[in-house]
């Protein structure tokens, strides 16, 4: 049996050492402090749950969801949030598609934009669905080095204008997977004005623009005027609802880009089940307190965990958003070498940097995600671990 070349194209899984440490730790009943997958460890808001539980009940959300686009009324409520967090107008009919979170549609929207040797602008370090997707497509993903120096933006004089001509889209991520970095509306500008000029689609990955710190307020690209026309950006439920098993998210943008990804995922999918996006519109409706107390005890876990990084010498930044620390390493170490260290020595789990592309070695990722009784003392707990069991220098 021969597996088509797109298969056989995926990079390997690039978690597979750290994935087996885990097991064998967990197997050897170590008790482990668990930094790695961001995922949320809190439930889901009971609203959001009776909403579901109450809509399940009705026939009518028992059948296809025939718009192509998502239930009208969940979109009614994007485009209502649209106006009220970014001030955009947002149209409900042909501007927003629904999706099964916000992974769905950013796979997707390589299918939609990218024929065979089309280039793909990615960050690097990312989240890898970008990269592996475009590969899908048999595009050629172009790395846009995230450094430090530069606030982990893209340097978009760096790219050469060659790779511009070629490229179809180009990925962002702000509020960023891993940095934590957060971009601001100029930067977006500069995006547009050199989007505009090459052709490109800006596909702007914003699943935590409600994961936020400090009274901060991530903007959406779409707050740049004219933006819209050439880019499409993919929100979420998972991070802000604490919904990453249910599958809901969105994308806006302009109509012609959604519409090509609506003509795409209709033929892949019937869409979201309507019980869902009801459950969905009660969640954007509805009180935001929860998310407001979410992003307090965020803040309570990266303060203690930024704090007590300072203490052991590493100057690691606090992130004004995300739910996740970018730490430089300590010397003497990669940072495969120091995450295996942290998990060996000390039972404590992080995700090494380079896992994220070539520009994230020399640094490791902490989810604040912890699944326990008490997160805010394993976290001090964390920080003595590392100061008893190593000697760090940074
Ligand atoms: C940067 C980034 N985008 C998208 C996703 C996927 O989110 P969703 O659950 O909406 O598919 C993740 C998940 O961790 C992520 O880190």
């Amino acid at each position: 049996m021969d597996v088509a070349q797109r298969v056989t194209r995926i990079p390997p899984y690039p978690f597979r050492e750290i994935a087996a440490l885990k097991a064998k730790a967990l197997q050897a009943g170590q008790d482990l402090i668990d930094f790695g997958i961001g995922d949320p460890d809190q439930p889901t808001p009971t609203h959001i749950i009776d909403a579901f539980a109450e809509e399940i009940r009705n026939p009518e959300w028992h059948r296809y969801d025939e718009t192509g686009f998502g239930d009208r009324e969940l979109r009614a409520a994007i485009s209502r949030f649209a106006k009220r967090r970014f001030g955009i107008e947002v149209d409900p009919e042909s501007e927003i598609q629904v999706a099964a979170g916000s992974k769905d549609s950013l796979a997707l929207i390589n299918w939609a934009f990218v024929d065979p040797g089309d280039v793909v602008l990615v960050p690097d370090p990312a989240y890898s669905v970008y990269r592996v997707n475009a590969i899908f497509c048999a595009g050629t993903p172009f790395p846009m080095p995230l450094l430090a120096d530069n606030g982990f933006l893209p340097d978009l004089s760096a790219i050469p204008p060659t790779v511009a001509k070629a490229a179809k889209v180009m990925f962002l991520n702000y509020p960023n997977n891993p940095t934590g970095a957060v971009a601001e509306v100029d930067f977006f500008q500069e995006v547009a004005c050199f989007a505009r000029e090459y052709g490109i689609v800006v596909a702007h990955d914003a699943a935590y623009a409600q994961v936020a710190y400090d009274g901060y307020e991530p903007p959406s690209l779409l707050q740049v005027e004219g933006a819209k026309e050439l880019s499409i950006e993919f929100h979420s439920f998972s991070k802000t609802y604490n919904m990453t098993g249910w599958r809901l998210g969105w994308s806006w943008g302009g109509a012609e880009i959604v519409g090509a990804l609506s003509r795409l995922k209709s033929n892949v999918d019937n869409g979201v089940f309507l019980a869902l996006q009801r459950a969905g519109v009660a969640g954007l409706t509805e009180s935001q307190k929860c998310v407001a107390d979410l992003c307090a005890m965020y803040q309570r876990r990266r303060n203690l965990l930024v704090d007590g990084l300072h203490s052991l010498g590493c100057s690691v930044a606090k992130p004004k958003a995300t739910f996740y620390v970018w730490a430089p390493i300590p010397k003497g170490y990669d940072s495969e070498g120091f995450a295996r260290a942290l998990l060996v020595e000390c039972g404590v789990l992080v995700v090494p940097g380079a896992v994220y592309g070539d520009h994230g070695e020399g640094y490791v990722r902490f989810a604040l995600t912890i699944v326990a009784d008490d997160a805010e003392a394993r976290i001090v707990e964390a920080i003595e671990r590392m100061r008893d069991n190593l000697e760090l220098e940074w």
